[in-house]
């Protein structure tokens, strides 16, 4: 850790091997789970649902409570505070839900103020609050209209509204998207990043759509039933992942399928040959090695590029490929591995 105050480096959020069992004998929701979320960045955690996300990100301000394990948030061992330790503590770490959980009987400006209300502040400094609040996510002109008037955007930047008025520094979002549109989840996104740049926030936020991960988040926790599979930068975890499971996880989204009738016209194998495809994620230094040509001839077989792209995740490029490759079983099972030597993410397909 560097020496300097506010450096990215510093840890905002330590979890430590949680454990979280609901009922004795059922699931473990959380199975020795420990992860570090740095100042000031946009941490995420994705999986399919029922990992345990929620679980997870719901002990970071005990709204759930561990069976075992740390919670450290900004240096204050969460589980060693008393009743109002702990009020105060939570002031310091909004949070942003799936369903936005509006109040339908109060106002922009009202649903905002509520926590500030509970928080004890006083009328002025609550309207004081809310007229500083609203241009900063874009609802400026929307501080008398009712939940039912807004659109789902609208109602999420409420939300966050909400999440942000006691000035926390950190904000956990729990699938703060996932009930949006394409369109309208983009802009969610730019909104949170944008507060995050002006307000020095810590985010860390959970989502089953590895598309929110790639668009905001820099580094990403995998989790798959109660476990972090893997975790890291982004651009590492999506273009090379280590685990078998996370590697078909992610296949879905830095990927791309190659369409049935793309299958149909390519050649049968001759005989004695096969026919695999597979998926080749090229990222890192050997990148830019001419991979195909290269394996094609030194282990004799042929190799069909079915399609290709250049993509890239916080500007950094990586390329994904549908090869078909054609030869004696062996051969092409060496020219893949060899490919997995060079640091290359092959996923074979079947077809
Ligand atoms: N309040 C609860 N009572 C009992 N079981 C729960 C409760 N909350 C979550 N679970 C169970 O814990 C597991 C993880 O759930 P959850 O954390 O909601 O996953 P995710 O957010 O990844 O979909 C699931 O098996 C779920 O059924
Ligand atoms: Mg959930």
């Amino acid at each position: 850790m560097r020496d300097i105050p506010g450096a990215a480096d510093l840890t905002a959020i330590a979890l430590t091997g949680l454990r979280k069992r609901f009922a004795a004998g059922g699931t473990v929701a959380l199975d020795d789970v420990s992860l570090e979320v740095r100042a000031g960045e946009i941490f995420g955690i994705v999986g399919r649902s029922g990992a345990g996300k929620s679980t997870l990100i719901r002990t970071v301000n005990l709204l759930e409570r561990p069976d075992a394990g740390g919670i450290s948030v900004l240096g204050q061992d969460m589980l060693a505070l008393d009743d109002a330790g702990l009020r105060a503590a939570r002031r310091g770490i909004g949070m942003v839900f799936q369903h936005f959980n509006l109040h339908t009987r109060r106002t922009v400006a009202e649903n905002v103020a509520f926590p500030l209300e509970i928080a004890g502040l006083s009328r002025a400094e609550r309207r004081a609050r809310v007229d500083e609040i609203l241009p900063l996510v874009g609802l400026e002109g929307k501080r008398d209209a009712w939940p039912a008037q807004l659109s789902g955007g609208q109602k999420q930047r409420v939300g966050i509204a909400r999440a942000l008025a006691s000035r926390p520094g950190i904000l956990l979002c729990d699938e703060a998207t996932s009930a949006l549109d394409p369109e309208t989840t983009q802009e969610i996104l730019a909104l949170i990043r944008g507060l995050r740049d002006r307000l020095d926030l810590t985010v860390l936020l959970i989502t089953h759509e590895l598309g929110v991960v790639k668009a905001i988040c820099e580094r990403v926790a995998v989790m798959e039933a109660g476990r972090i599979s893997e975790q890291g930068r982004v651009f590492d975890v999506f273009t090379q992942p280590e685990q078998a499971t996370t590697r078909h996880f992610v296949s879905e989204v830095v990927g791309h399928s190659v369409p049935a009738a793309t299958i149909a016209r390519l050649p049968e194998p001759g005989p004695g040959e096969v026919r695999q495809l597979a998926q080749v994620i090229f990222a890192g230094p050997n990148s830019t090695r001419a991979v195909v040509s290269e394996a094609s001839r030194d282990f004799g077989i042929d190799i069909n590029i079915v399609s290709g792209r250049i993509d890239e995740i916080a500007g950094e490029p990586f390329g994904v490929m549908a090869l078909a490759a054609y030869g004696p079983e062996e051969k092409v099972r060496a020219a893949f591995d060899w490919m997995r030597g060079l640091g290359l993410t092959v996923q074979e397909l079947s077809a």
